[in-house]
């Protein structure tokens, strides 16, 4: 009878759980949910984020197209869902993102009368979007993704409708009008492949040129969509010493790492062709093989361990499982892939307990 009684104690002793990473990482640490995830619709997406995280990014519910549809017509009961759950569970609610030149509709660059878009007429809309958006949430949101995007790969500023409008002060004028919305807010810059010296250099200029100004800006956050063998831990080792030495807090806003074969024509390819592609790199339609999700643990540990050699402020998982990354339909749609922590099912990968290991050997250090 006793020994019913002592085999559970007995495994749990041979076996502790993991702590939670939020409570072993010297950073902010969590992850972007959607839309069922923020309304309570995904019982295990709840249990690991409130468990393991103290912060929340909304994957896309704050976006313009989906907060701000129409002229004059708002919706804002999904990201007031957002909004309640971080707040609910006391995390540090990000706020993605505020000027972007996707995810925004038509009509925002569509000039008045049919004709081309005015600086004042897209100032005007600019203005009022954060004004209203920002505002909602002022004292809520911690922070907001400011501009996303604005670097081509060649650090040269993108050509996109509010640069055309407006010209190059659009991204200081976005950042006033945030800091005015709410002064409490940190606010960030938010790019891909930072990694690369020319653009990785460029976000810097920027963020410098907007503090010369007297702007507010707390950090310059690396989406870090990255791939299991690129890029290489020197460009991120390089790329992080030089945020840091620039004076503004790395964050790290968007990690998840694609664990299929690349194909070089993979990114601008026509749905044919992107059919062919699939073909050859859906490689692992069945399950990730034990030795992929090794390398995917190390790959892991790796960059954790470059995150707390240069103290970034903040690291956020682009999703939670494997089941809901948007890695399974980009760049090729349809193909299965394993970018997270967790599984499918919302079990713990190798690359949680890499993660945790790297985590709590750092502790006292
Ligand atoms: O909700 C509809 C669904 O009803 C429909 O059946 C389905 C058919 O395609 O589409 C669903 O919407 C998709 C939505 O994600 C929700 O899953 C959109 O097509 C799809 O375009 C959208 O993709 C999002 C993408 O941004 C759009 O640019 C991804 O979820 C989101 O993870 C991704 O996030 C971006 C960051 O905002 C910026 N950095 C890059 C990052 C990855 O692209």
């Amino acid at each position: 009878m006793s020994s019913l009684f002592l085999l559970p104690c007995a495994a749990a002793a041979l076996a502790p759980e993991t702590p939670p990473l939020k409570s072993i990482a010297p950073f902010r640490i969590g992850a972007a949910i959607n839309r069922t995830q923020s309304a309570d619709g995904d019982p295990v997406a709840t249990a690991i984020v409130t468990r393991q995280f103290n912060t929340v990014t909304a994957e896309n519910d704050l976006k313009w197209e989906k907060v701000h549809p129409g002229p004059n017509r708002y919706d804002f009961e999904p990201s007031d869902r957002y909004v309640d759950f971080g707040t609910r569970n006391g995390m540090f609610v990000v706020g993605h993102v505020l000027v972007w030149h996707q995810q925004t509709p038509a009509w925002v660059f569509a000039g008045e009368g049919g004709g081309k878009l005015d600086r004042e007429t897209a100032l005007g809309r600019m203005k009022e979007h954060i004004a209203a958006v920002v505002g909602r949430y002022k004292g809520r949101i911690g922070g907001w993704d400011v501009v996303n995007e604005a670097l081509e790969e060649d650090g040269s500023l993108r050509t996109t409708p509010w640069l055309e409008a407006i010209g190059e002060d659009y991204i200081a004028k976005a950042f006033e009008l945030a800091h005015d919305a709410d002064p409490s807010a940190e606010l960030y810059y938010n790019d891909y492949n930072l990694w690369k010296p020319a653009k990785r250099d460029a976000a810097i200029r920027l963020v410098q040129a907007l503090k010369a100004k007297g702007l507010r800006v707390d950090g310059i956050g690396e989406q870090a969509h990255w791939g299991i063998d690129d890029p290489p831990l020197e460009a991120i080792d390089a790329e992080l010493a030089a945020f840091r030495a620039s004076g503004t807090t790395p964050l790290v806003t968007e990690l998840d790492v694609d664990v299929l074969p690349r194909d070089p024509d993979m990114w601008g390819a026509d749905l044919a062709k992107k059919a062919k592609i699939r073909a050859t790199t859906n490689v692992y339609p069945d399950g990730l093989p034990d030795a992929v999700q090794q390398k995917l643990a190390r790959r892991y540990a790796d960059v954790f361990g470059l995150f707390l050699k240069h103290g970034v402020g903040r690291v956020t998982f682009w999703g939670v499982t494997d089941a809901t990354t948007w890695l399974d339909d980009f760049p090729v749609p349809g193909r299965v892939n394993y970018p997270l922590l967790w599984d499918r099912k919302g079990r713990e990968k190798p690359a949680f307990e890499a993660v945790a290991d790297v985590l709590e050997k750092n502790i006292g250090r």
